[in-house]
């Protein structure tokens, strides 16, 4: 009898060891987490990561970079067929992409295995988050198995590098921030009214005068006007080498080119393009929409012309699917004021001038299909109709995002109202942000339920993921492009991987505190504002 209840109370605290909560600091949070034992496995200098095959060579190098340069331990890539290793596992099994399980046992090490390469990357990220958040710190890792895989496809952030401009160095760092999220697409808006950013051998001149304004406002616009010449751009050596940069991370980058509106830096290159071909124009100096100062393209041979041969050539230069094509803001008062865009539109059946910014939508998506690809709008596109094929961009309210869904397309939620991270996370923060009286906390884009109820269950299939943005008029410095998506882009992350009953406000609360750490060791500013407007005790 003795015996049977000794069994039975060691079975019983087994249980609730197991099913005890374990308490880690991984963002974002893995669909399964168990504490398998309570032994440690202990990563040192020169423990080997030996991996099943090359297409996971990489991913050790990327493991043994972050050990010796974060936490000054090297770890060795050598292959040996020693225990007490990490070991990569590329699976290659059809199971869902980026999906992988981590176990760590003290007596064998670490092992990671990936339905595919992109999983086993995951892994490693998630294996990075078991390490200590500080150098010198002894990593001891906990005996934990993990099965985990995204919820979302598409995980993305955005960088508007038009209204100011970040140097490659800085986009690699965005990516890796990224990388390191487990998000997967990096949106990189590089043109608008402000600058063309991207080098083109079929127009040069782009570059050469559009990627230049002769000043710009600094303060809050109005603001102060300061005449201090502000310009750059990517050449084309430099946008393969951030796409190679970002594809070793298992980041798809995709470009917007935005027309027919958002356009002055084109038009200050080719004012031959605008509804009034004999005016001068420059880069805008300023922030946002003027109808009196921004003109639009025309719907002229020339100018659809120019349209094919800049898509075709962007085509070519970012090997992903998708190719953005904004879409958004076109300001139409200039096609109902000129005369030869009404005639143009009477010859072509165009009844209004929302079907017009359709017609160029289309010309640009027949261009980016004949090359293969997907076509990106915000989702303006939508006004005129769109082929069911355009992936649609949800940046205004929630509402547009379900009638995308509603007619049928693939739609990614960006609403500004919860990923708009140029917004400041808090209004009472002094630093200058977008947003007005408005603040964006690190909670709200926590909880933003990207799949609305009031969609039927096919329609819900169509809302691919999510996306945080950073637009760029009050972000002219690194420090603050990493000020203002810190630590939203940590909430953003747990939002669109982890399976909806996974996700826990309060724990990722309390996790998140720990998460500054890392922000700290990556050499990162953030902004504390989470910390200073909450009771965050009432989280540990
Ligand atoms: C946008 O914010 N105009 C897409």
């Amino acid at each position: 009898m003795r015996t049977i209840c000794v069994a039975v109370l060691a079975l019983f605290t087994a249980l609730s060891m197991l099913a005890k909560p374990f308490e880690h600091g991984i963002i974002p949070e893995p669909a399964e987490v168990v504490k398998s034992g309570e032994g440690t496995f202990r990563l040192q200098r020169g423990t080997p990561i030996t991996v099943s095959d090359n297409s996971v060579a990489f991913e050790a190098r990327y493991l043994a970079d972050y050990t010796d340069r974060y936490l000054g331990i090297p770890l060795s890539t050598a292959q040996t067929s020693a225990k007490q290793a990490v070991t990569l596992v590329n699976a290659n099994n059809g199971g869902t992409p980026g999906g992988y399980r981590l176990t760590v046992d003290a007596g064998d090490g670490v092992r990671i295995e990936g339905n595919d390469a992109t999983g086993v990357f995951y892994g490693v990220q998630t294996l990075i988050q078991l390490l200590p958040t500080r150098a010198g710190v002894v990593p001891l890792l906990p005996e934990v198995s993990i099965n985990d895989y995204p919820r979302f496809g598409y995980r993305g952030m955005h960088l508007d590098v038009a209204r100011h401009f970040f140097p490659v160095e800085f986009i690699k760092k965005y990516i890796d921030y990224m990388a390191m999220h487990k998000l997967n697409y990096f949106h990189w808006h590089l043109t608008d009214d402000q600058a063309w950013r991207i080098e083109l051998k079929c127009y040069p001149e782009l570059t050469q005068r559009g990627s230049e304004r002769e000043g710009e406002i600094f303060g809050l616009y109005p603001g102060k006007y300061q005449e201090l010449p502000y310009g750059g751009y990517y050449t084309q050596e430099q946008i393969k080498d951030v796409v190679q940069y970002a594809a070793e991370r298992h980041i798809t980058v995709i470009p917007e080119i935005d027309i027919p509106g958002h356009c002055m830096a084109v038009l200050a290159t080719f004012p031959q393009f605008s509804t009034t071909p004999d005016e001068t124009k420059k880069c805008a100096l300023t922030w946002g929409i003027f109808n009196k100062f921004n003109n639009v393209l025309a719907p002229t041979p020339e100018v659809f012309e120019f349209l094919t041969k800049v898509f075709s050539e962007v085509c070519e230069l970012f090997p992903g699917q998708y190719i953005h094509t904004g879409g958004d803001e076109c300001a139409k008062k200039w096609w109902q004021e000129s005369d030869l865009t009404q005639k143009f539109m009477r010859k072509h059946g165009i009844e209004d001038e929302k079907a017009l910014q359709s017609y160029f939508v289309h010309h640009v998506q027949k261009v980016v299909e004949g090359k293969g690809k997907t076509l990106v709008g915000w989702d303006e596109v939508l006004q005129g109709g769109i082929s069911e094929d355009c992936v649609i961009m949800n940046w205004r309210q929630p509402k547009h995002g379900r009638e995308a869904a509603r007619t049928g397309h693939k739609t990614i939620s960006s609403c500004s109202g919860w990923s708009y991270f140029n917004i400041k996370e808090s209004r009472r923060d002094p630093v200058i942000g977008a947003g007005g009286q408005r603040g964006l906390p690190m909670e709200k884009v926590y909880k933003f339920q990207i799949v609305p109820d009031s969609l039927t269950n096919e329609e819900q299939k169509l809302i691919i993921g999510a996306q945080g943005c950073l637009w760029s008029e009050y972000i002219p410095t690194t420090w603050k492009a990493e000020y203002f998506v810190f630590p939203r882009m940590s909430a953003l992350a747990e939002n669109v991987w982890t399976p909806e009953e996974k996700k826990d406000w309060e724990n990722f609360a309390r996790k998140v505190e720990r998460q500054t750490e890392r922000y700290d060791l990556w050499g990162a500013r953030y902004s504390d504002a989470f910390f200073r407007t909450n009771d965050i005790s009432r989280y540990r």
